[in-house]
């Protein structure tokens, strides 16, 4: 993967216009309301954002964020961040970051009132079948940034949400309150507590399918959680969605860096991230 300083010239220009595109329907400049730390690792950032950024926003999606420049971090290329929570009453856009590098560390120095441009709502996100009243969302870390919005969709549609939350330790548990603030049924699961090995939360899961009839299983990122839900998706004959993530440049479509290998009808094919993804069939993502 090339450096930001090193980009060809022609992925250059088209990361300027990202820089100083014309104001489309699709870039929006909000306005920072709050971006607090949760811990150490992440912030959540919460943005009053225009009617039209929210208006066919659904969970998985993502928006390309413009970061600020602050001092020594200048990063160039926007970044993807996929929506935290869509409040269309207050008009609010969310996002759940974890510090990274150069994009993610200026973004936390973003104080209340300041703009902030961003640009989407991008790429395909989860998608409900009308039969899957029983759904369980299992994700660790960030990824409970991206299924979070999950909760707040199954509330909608009158779904039953099961919610396995995995961590490092209780305090890196994210979205736990706000799971549960949605109805849905949380199962934390820590490393320093002994219940977030491939064993336990095999267990867990195979009792769930057991006890409440799970009808569709979502994921994110975590390899590990991808063997783990195929396995079990294919032994109980359950579906299921990933959100995968994938380094973007343009985020619309156009340059093909986000590409990855999905097999469908035994054929392998690549697909965009950006553009036919995040969001993905459960069964056609290669683990990597
Ligand atoms: C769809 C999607 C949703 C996501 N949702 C979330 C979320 O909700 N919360 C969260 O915390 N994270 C999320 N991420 C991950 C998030 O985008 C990264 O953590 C973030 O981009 C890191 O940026 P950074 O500048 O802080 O870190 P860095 O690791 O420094 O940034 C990435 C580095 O790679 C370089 N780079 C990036 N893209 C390219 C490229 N195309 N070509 C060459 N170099 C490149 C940059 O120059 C930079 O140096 C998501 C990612 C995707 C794809
Ligand atoms: S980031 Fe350009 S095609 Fe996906």
């Amino acid at each position: 993967m090339l450096r930001e300083s090193e980009l060809p010239q022609q992925a250059v220009c088209m990361m300027m216009s990202s820089q100083s595109i014309q104001l489309s329907k699709r870039e929006h400049i909000c306005t920072v309301v709050a971006n607090d730390a949760v811990n150490d690792a992440y912030n959540h950032l919460i943005l009053d954002a225009p009617p039209l950024a929210l208006q066919a926003a659904v969970p998985g999606q993502f928006f390309h964020l413009l970061c600020p420049q602050v001092d020594a971090l200048t990063p160039f290329l926007r970044r993807p961040m996929s929506i935290y929570r869509i409040d269309r009453e207050q008009n609010r856009l969310h996002f759940l970051y974890k510090l990274v590098g150069a994009g993610t560390r200026a973004m936390a120095h973003l104080r209340p009132g300041d703009s902030f441009n961003v640009f989407g709502p991008l790429g395909r996100g989860f998608w409900l079948e009308p039969s899957w009243q029983n759904l369980l969302v299992v994700a660790r870390g960030v990824g409970l940034a991206t299924l979070a919005p999950l909760a707040q969709l199954a509330r909608q549609e009158g779904r039953r949400l099961f919610a396995i939350c995995s961590a490092r330790s209780p305090e890196y548990l994210l979205s736990v309150d706000y799971f549960a603030e949605m109805g849905a049924r949380v199962l934390p699961v820590t490393d320093s507590e002994g219940t977030s090995g491939v064993t336990a939360v095999t267990h867990l899961i195979t009792h769930l399918i057991e006890t409440e009839h799970i009808d569709a299983f979502f994921t994110c990122g975590s390899n590990r959680l991808l063997k783990l839900l195929q396995q079990l998706g294919r032994q109980h004959n359950i579906p299921g969605q990933i959100a995968l993530e994938q380094q973007m440049a343009c985020g619309l479509g156009m340059c093909y860096c986000c590409v990855r290998t999905f097999v469908q009808d035994g054929q392998r094919i690549d697909l965009r991230v950006c553009k036919e993804g995040p969001v993905f069939d459960l069964q056609e993502a290669l683990t990597w």
